[in-house]
């Protein structure tokens, strides 16, 4: 009997916890078209579902997987001190990125973390990818194909690679590593015109791991 009810308390609370994480989610929601991010981002996807001028109206990355492709800390934390992750601005190869994105008050920005880190894609599978600094995954990242070349990357003591794509500095706390090797997988899922060369049929799958592997190590 007692453990009938310890049993159902515990039914009870778990069901109280996942209440009040959506309750906060639902917030985060409201503040998010509140602020009007939408205007620049989409939340509902697939990608491939939008055609190149629906992708093209958006002046922001999409957001619908963003709870597959972030570490929520990080979020929560560039909500309120937004650093440029792209050198470039979004979708150009010729003007600088002004790193004059919105920010939001902290209240604010735990709520709109925790309404998009419930955004996932089902083309993310989880617990494939452990960071590791994999010497495979180095010598395609920095030799073998030029990711360097478009990417800026921790390099000892300073800063190495491309401005073209985005910074993969501090990779290791805001990509869920997961996310990376689906990304360069099957990259159309997520960016179908993109900027990026498909990588997948020149690298073998086990490459690509190595790879995302040691992405998820830069700091
Ligand atoms: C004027 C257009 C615009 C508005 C409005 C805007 N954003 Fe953004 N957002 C961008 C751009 C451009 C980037 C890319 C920034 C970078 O790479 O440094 C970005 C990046 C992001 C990212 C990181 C995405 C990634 O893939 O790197 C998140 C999360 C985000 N915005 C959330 C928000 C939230 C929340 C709001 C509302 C408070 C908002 N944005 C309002 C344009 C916008
Ligand atoms: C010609 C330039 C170019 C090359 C080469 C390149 N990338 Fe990219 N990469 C980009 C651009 C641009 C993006 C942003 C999305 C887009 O437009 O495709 C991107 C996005 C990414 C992302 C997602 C980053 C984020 O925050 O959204 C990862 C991870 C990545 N690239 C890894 C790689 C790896 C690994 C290689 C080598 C196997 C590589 N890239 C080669 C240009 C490049």
């Amino acid at each position: 009997m007692k453990s009938t009810i310890r049993v159902f308390f515990g039914i009870f609370l778990a069901a109280t916890t996942v209440t009040a994480t959506q309750a906060i989610a639902a917030d985060g929601e409201n503040i998010f078209k509140a602020k009007n991010c939408q205007s620049c981002h989409y939340t509902a996807g697939p990608a491939r579902e939008k055609s190149i001028a629906d992708q093209l109206a958006k002046k922001g990355p999409e957001l619908w997987y963003a709870g597959s492709k972030f570490q929520s800390a990080w979020l929560q934390k560039w909500l309120q001190d937004p650093a440029v992750i792209r050198p470039l601005a979004y979708n150009s190869l010729s003007e600088m990125n002004l790193g004059n994105h919105a920010r939001l008050a902290a209240d604010d920005a735990v709520a709109v973390s925790e309404f998009l880190m419930s955004l996932v894609s089902s083309e993310v599978e989880a617990g494939v990818i452990k960071p590791k600094n994999h010497p495979k995954g180095r010598l395609i990242f920095r030799k073998k194909m030029p990711c360097s070349g478009c990417h800026q990357f921790p390099d000892r003591n300073k800063i190495s690679g491309g401005m073209s794509g985005p910074s993969l500095v501090g990779a290791g706390s805001r990509l869920n590593p997961d996310w990376i090797y689906a990304y360069l997988k099957n990259g159309q899922v997520f960016k179908p015109f993109k900027d990026m060369p498909t990588f997948a049929g020149l690298l073998r799958e086990t490459d690509l791991q190595a790879v995302a592997a040691y992405i998820a190590t830069f700091e």
